[in-house]
């Protein structure tokens, strides 16, 4: 956890007072709550930060240790917040990891900004007529994907791709974001769904409007940011912590890995059956791990030890041969206008990919089974076909694997499933009162 601005207030303050130990502040009471705010508004005032204006009331001298009922009326969130940086397995804190890692020196993950983040993801205001979140078309048990071909907008209209499984999307070391990557950052990729004429609709003015119009923001946002200002560039803050937050590293997957250290050695917790489909995965029957499980820097040299064997993500966009030629949407080719990146598109994680369904930008395969007849003999020759999905001649490749071996390729995919995380309280919809 890290100390935030805030919580040193909340601890100077029950100095002051001479209360219990700072390590009882999370069974404060409703009624502690109010004397806590009386002595902060007053270390505020003294230290002078921008909350010494409203320290004369008394009762909106924030931060508050706890929930106001403001909050609490409408939300069910636990004090102190969740932890949303915890430690990783051993896997997760290598160097080659860390390059990968896409969180900005200017918004780190803090559990009070995730938190934030969590309510705006669930909260429908954030749509034109009140009916759409982000959680909408992001589900947690779908992976924070939709299972749907297209996702519906706030008013019946259909979004032009597959909705993205939201896994791991912090480890993308480039940082772009979207099928196509024409968002810059995450930061700024969470504030187009909102304006998006399909999608929720809303201008940032009006965004901004409907969050300050809720009762329970304000001190959401001054627990978050030091003060109850509410404006669009916190909201992209707290939705971009709030999506980086979602690691998945608990899948079977973690457990092998921590147990071998080498994706290559057969894990332990595995069936024979999941242990044949990862070797295909990373080996050259399959030759799946050289996109999906990208490597920080160059490319490493064959055989070299991985660098990350923790993130199923790709490090650039590709072409993955769907179509032969041309098609009406030509993905990071059309963002930019490069003739040579038509066609071009990032894939999301692997990670969950068995909930993630329907797949591909435009989801046209519903099964992992169609996935892989595609990789197999289904890849097509386009002009900016990756050379990773090339024969040495230079034609698509044609993996021709057994039935048992697509099989087996499909087992180990699901091997990617973190149940740990579809079910982790800090993810689910906090409107639940
Ligand atoms: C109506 C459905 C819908 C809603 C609502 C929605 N999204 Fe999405 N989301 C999508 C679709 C579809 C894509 C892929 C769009 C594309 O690439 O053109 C996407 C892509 C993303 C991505 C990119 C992931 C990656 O790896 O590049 C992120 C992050 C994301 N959404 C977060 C959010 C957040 C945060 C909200 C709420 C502010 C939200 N979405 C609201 C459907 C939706
Ligand atoms: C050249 C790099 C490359 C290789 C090699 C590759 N893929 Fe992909 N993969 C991609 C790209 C790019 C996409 C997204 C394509 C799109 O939607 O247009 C993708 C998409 C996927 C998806 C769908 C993701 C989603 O969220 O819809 C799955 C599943 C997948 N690949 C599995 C595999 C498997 C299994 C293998 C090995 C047999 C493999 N890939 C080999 C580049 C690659």
């Amino acid at each position: 956890m890290h100390v935030r601005p805030w919580l040193l207030a909340t601890l100077t303050a029950t100095v002051l007072t001479a209360c219990a130990d700072p390590a009882d502040d999370g069974a404060t009471t409703g009624d502690d709550r109010g004397t806590d705010t009386a002595e902060e508004a007053g270390t505020a005032s003294t230290s002078g930060t921008s909350d010494a204006g409203d320290s004369d009331t008394g009762s909106t001298g924030e931060p508050v240790d706890g929930y106001p009922a403001d909050v609490l009326d409408h939300l069910d969130l636990p004090w102190p917040p969740y932890d949303y940086d915890p430690e990783l397995p051993e896997h997760w804190q290598t160097p080659g990891v860390g390059a990968l890692d896409n969180m900005p020196a200017g918004n780190p993950t803090t559990d009070a900004g995730a938190t934030l983040g969590r309510v705006l993801f669930y909260d429908t205001v954030l749509s034109a007529n009140e009916t759409i979140a982000c959680a909408t078309c992001h589900a947690q048990a779908d992976g924070f994907s939709d299972p749907d071909q297209f996702s519906t907008g706030f008013d019946g209209g259909l979004t032009g791709r597959n909705s993205m499984g939201l896994s791991d999307a912090r480890f993308y070391a480039n940082g772009h974001f979207f099928w196509d990557e024409r968002a810059d950052t995450l930061e700024d990729q969470v504030l187009m769904p909102i304006q998006n004429e399909v999608e929720m609709g809303l201008t940032l003015e009006e965004l901004e409007a409907r969050v300050q119009a809720q009762p329970y923001y304000p001190a959401l946002f001054e627990q978050a940011f030091g003060d109850d200002t509410i404006d669009s560039d916190r909201i992209a803050r707290a939705l971009a912590q709030y999506v980086r937050a979602i690691v998945s590293y608990r899948a079977p997957y973690d457990v092998g890995i921590a147990a071998t250290g080498n994706p290559g050695a057969p894990f332990p917790n595995y069936s024979a059956q999941e242990n044949e489909g990862k070797a295909i995965f990373f080996g050259p029957a399959g030759r799946c791990a050289p996109c999906h499980v990208g490597q920080p820097g160059p490319p490493p040299p064959p055989g070299a030890p991985l660098l990350n064997t923790a993130v199923f993500l790709m490090t650039a966009p590709a072409n993955n041969g769907l179509d032969a030629g041309p098609t009406a949407d030509e993905g990071v080719g059309d963002v930019t206008g490069d003739p040579m990146q038509a066609g071009l598109f990032k894939s999301p994680s692997l990670r969950n990919i068995e909930l993630t369904a329907p797949y591909m930008h435009d989801g046209r395969f519903d099964t992992l089974e169609e996935v892989v007849e595609h990789y197999d003999n289904g890849v097509q020759p386009h002009p900016n076909l990756d050379p990773r999905l090339r024969t040495p001649g230079d034609q698509p490749q044609q993996l021709n694997l057994t039935d048992p071996q697509k099989a087996a390729l499909v087992a180990f995919l699901r091997t990617l499933t973190d149940e740990a995380l579809i079910a982790d309280e800090r993810f689910v919809d906090p409107f639940s009162k």
